[in-house]
């Protein structure tokens, strides 16, 4: 097995033995997933999209690549690489590459609007929702929203932007301060605030397109617990992330045992990965007081939390290793 260290797009040298390519630009992220490449024995290589160069009339290395671009890439100063993802996803694609979160996924990854979209055509209960481009129309579009509603960023991850407001004064008060956070593509989104039944969201991991388990995700206290690697917190109104810590308080994410690849939901979910075209993804759902069930968030980047990866009758890595090795030796070894 060949494991090469950290390298950049430039170094795609063909002529190497074939691989899984991880585009991504967070190493602290890919420990789970190294030690399930080689529990798996998949030759791999981490490809770091924070700088690099590309020869377009090059041909990229033999194998598969897999995008694990990050929402929230910006807040680790890799501003660019969205743009840079883009751009090697696009070169590979047009060189013919087997690429996992591929170029409709990126867009999908980068935009709550368009996850709204797709959530919305499959038929699924989804959060009413306007996206306000730039400050000045947020007060008044807020208006058609009754109180208390909530801000996020259209290009979100780990809660950015998430915000609750319990008057829309206090909100213009927000719009107008230089506390206003200002979103990285310029789009926010005003949404209506769902009350949970009980207070947790359930988020739904799939690999290959296929359920893997959900996750149990305790919001009591008043905050939003978030993203399982960085749990942030949402305190009360107007609030800001005041904390991100890498991992919650115990028992903050928990086995949700009573989904199953069995449950009707799950199976829509998996429809619409199928018909999206999307391999690896989790998705959000919660359950309202009045009955709802409403889904609002669709990851393609999942940082699996060890909680509950320690219980789960499956990992998520590890099947991410095992779906990912499968392709690679479709690829070099063709029927
Ligand atoms: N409309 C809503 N009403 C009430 N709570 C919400 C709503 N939307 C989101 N939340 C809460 O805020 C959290 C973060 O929202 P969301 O998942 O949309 O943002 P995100 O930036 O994608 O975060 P992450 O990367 O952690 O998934 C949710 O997990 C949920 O607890
Ligand atoms: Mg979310």
């Amino acid at each position: 097995m060949t494991v090469v260290e950290h390298t950049r797009a430039w170094s795609f040298a063909p002529g190497t033995a074939p691989r899984v390519h991880v585009l991504h630009e967070n190493p602290e992220w890919f420990p789970p997933f190294e030690s399930a490449f080689r529990a798996a024995d998949v030759p791999f290589q981490e490809v770091l999209l924070t700088d690099g160069s590309l020869d377009l009339d090059a041909e990229p290395a033999p194998g598969v690549y897999w995008s694990r671009l990050s929402a929230s890439a910006h807040t680790r100063e890799h501003r660019f690489t969205k743009e840079y993802t883009r751009a090697v996803v696009a070169w590979l694609e047009g060189w013919g590459r087997r690429v996992v979160g591929g170029s409709h996924v990126v867009e999908l990854e980068v935009s709550k609007v368009a996850q709204h979209a797709l959530l919305r055509r499959h038929g699924f209960d989804v959060p009413r929702t306007l996206a306000v481009f730039g400050r000045q129309e947020l007060g008044v579009r807020a208006r058609e929203l009754a109180a208390p509603f909530i801000t996020k960023h259209n290009q979100g991850g780990k809660g950015l932007g998430v915000r609750r407001f319990d008057t829309h004064e206090e909100f213009d008060a927000y719009v107008a301060s230089a506390e206003f956070e200002e979103p990285a593509d310029g789009i926010t989104l005003l949404q209506e605030y769902l009350r949970s039944a009980q207070p947790f969201i359930t988020r739904a991991e799939f690999v290959g397109g296929r359920f893997v388990y959900a996750v149990r995700v305790d919001t009591s206290a008043g905050s939003f617990e978030l993203c399982p690697a960085d749990a942030c917190e949402v305190p009360t109104s107007g609030q800001t992330l005041e904390a991100c810590v890498v991992d919650g308080p115990q028992g903050l994410f928990t086995l949700r045992e009573e989904i199953t690849a069995d449950t009707p939901l799950v199976k829509r979910y998996e429809e619409l990965l199928r018909g999206a075209g999307i391999e690896i993804a989790g998705i959000e759902f919660l359950e309202t007081a009045d009955g709802r069930t409403v889904t609002y968030d669709i990851n393609t980047n999942t940082n699996y939390n060890p909680a509950v990866e320690a219980v789960a009758p499956r990992s998520g890595p590890g099947e991410i290793a095992r779906y990912l090795g499968d392709l690679l030796r479709a690829e070099t070894h063709p029927r």
